[in-house]
């Protein structure tokens, strides 16, 4: 993003004090930002803020009236890296599908050739209108990435689809369009990821403290680098930030196994990272156990399928197959010998000593072993930056 010229057009809706954030992650990350506004969005928040955050005089009209200094929408145009609308107002996407340049933002968006990622923001039956949704096609057929709108509350109260995207999001995705290196271009990805739910009854289960961030963050790395990514996850609270991440939400063991069995054999490379439960119930009641009706019940554990191990066994020339080791005793040896029992190429050891490095937290310190007997070590870092080594360390085994 170092160096990058971004033009922020901002359009006249509310979510448009959100702006001001996206302008500091911009300036923050290196980027020089040049905003221009709609006339309607200076009633939402004010030239003066956003040009003190930018360090750049905000431009809204065709000319500066008291200098008679023209603005050059073509300029401008040539003089982006990239042009994020950021919000999008139904009106202003409707006069960017159909060319209507009534104002000198939506005039620089014509003339720019550089990429354009546009955020809409609007209420939920205006997101839904026929005529809104035709024109967001419109703009995607001419090449523009929509960033969706989340769901949630709306300034009009109401729930649904229509909130703008979080700057954090809105700045990733650019971000991401540029520092992708496509080294994954091509290849197909499957990764496990969270803990699985052992069911006892319809409102107890057999689970683990496993959030899946890590494999989330290894997800979204290996979907920036241009693979094609399959999740299959167990029950986690987060999504992965990558639009292009397909999940497959499951929440045994067994279901994990199965949808593994489906992917794994159009898969280039699989990376274990699910915390399975080892165990499940023998037997499921489909009625809650009541306490007055039992003494403490016994329940009777059976094993679940190694998944890792199986996919091992049926692993073909050219699959590559990663696993993930947490342990708390003899560490090296334990993930050394997991390595060569699941067949894998390579294993990611976590140690349960390391406070840094255990479920829930947003760090990890790994050791990555390979199959060929070499070992890498790295220091506590983000789970982010743990992601990016694995897919490092991926494709240089795969080139
Ligand atoms: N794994 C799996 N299916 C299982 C258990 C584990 O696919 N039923 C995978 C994990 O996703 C991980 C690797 O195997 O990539 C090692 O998992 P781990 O829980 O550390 O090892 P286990 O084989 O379960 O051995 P143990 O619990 O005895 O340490």
């Amino acid at each position: 993003m170092k160096g990058k010229h971004i033009v922020l057009g901002i359009t006249g809706g509310i979510a448009a004090y959100k702006s001001a954030h996206l302008v500091r992650l911009f300036v923050k990350a290196g980027a020089e930002v040049q905003v221009i506004m709609t006339p309607s969005a200076r009633e939402f928040i004010t030239p003066l803020t956003l040009s003190t955050l930018s360090g750049k005089p905000v431009i809204t009209e065709f000319f500066t009236a008291n200098t008679g200094q023209w603005n050059s929408h073509v300029d401008l145009g040539l003089w982006a890296d990239a042009m994020v609308i950021a919000p999008a107002t139904a009106s202003s996407i409707a006069k960017m599908a159909n060319g209507v340049a009534d104002n000198m933002l939506i005039t620089t968006y014509l003339s720019a050739k550089a990429p354009v990622f546009v955020a809409p923001a609007m209420d939920l039956d205006m997101m839904a209108h026929p005529s809104t949704v035709r024109n967001l096609e419109l703009l995607e057929s001419y090449g523009n990435h929509i960033i969706q709108p989340a769901e949630g509350e709306l300034a009009s109260h109401l729930v649904g689809k229509g909130r703008m995207e979080e700057p954090e999001k809105i700045f990733q995705a650019v971000d991401d369009f540029f520092s992708c290196d496509n080294a994954l271009k091509g290849k197909k990805l499957m990764i496990t990821a969270g803990p699985t739910h052992e069911c006892i009854d319809p409102v107890r289960f057999i689970g683990n403290y496993s959030s899946g961030k890590m494999g989330y963050a290894i997800a979204d790395e290996a979907a920036r680098r241009g693979a094609e990514v399959t999740l299959i996850s167990g029950p986690v609270a987060i999504k992965p930030a990558h639009s292009s991440v397909k999940v497959i939400s499951v929440v045994s063991a067994r279901e994990m196994a199965d949808a593994c069995a489906k992917v794994f054999p159009t898969t280039d490379i699989a990376i274990m990272a699910a915390a399975v439960a080892d165990y499940a119930p023998e037997s499921y009641s489909d009625r809650k156990i009541k306490r007055e009706n039992n003494d403490a019940p016994t329940i009777k554990l059976v094993k679940n399928p190694d998944i890792a191990r199986s996919l091992g066994e049926s692993k073909r020339d050219g699959q590559l197959l990663v696993g993930f080791a947490l342990e708390t005793d003899h560490e090296v040896e334990n993930a050394i010998s997991k390595m060569e029992r699941k067949n894998l190429d390579m294993i990611v050891l976590n140690s349960l000593r390391d406070k840094d490095s255990c479920f829930g937290v947003d760090t990890n310190k790994v050791t990555i072993f390979f199959a060929n007997g070499s070992k890498k070590e790295h220091p506590l870092k983000s789970k982010r930056e743990v992601a990016d080594d694995i897919i490092d360390d991926i494709i240089n085994l795969i080139q």
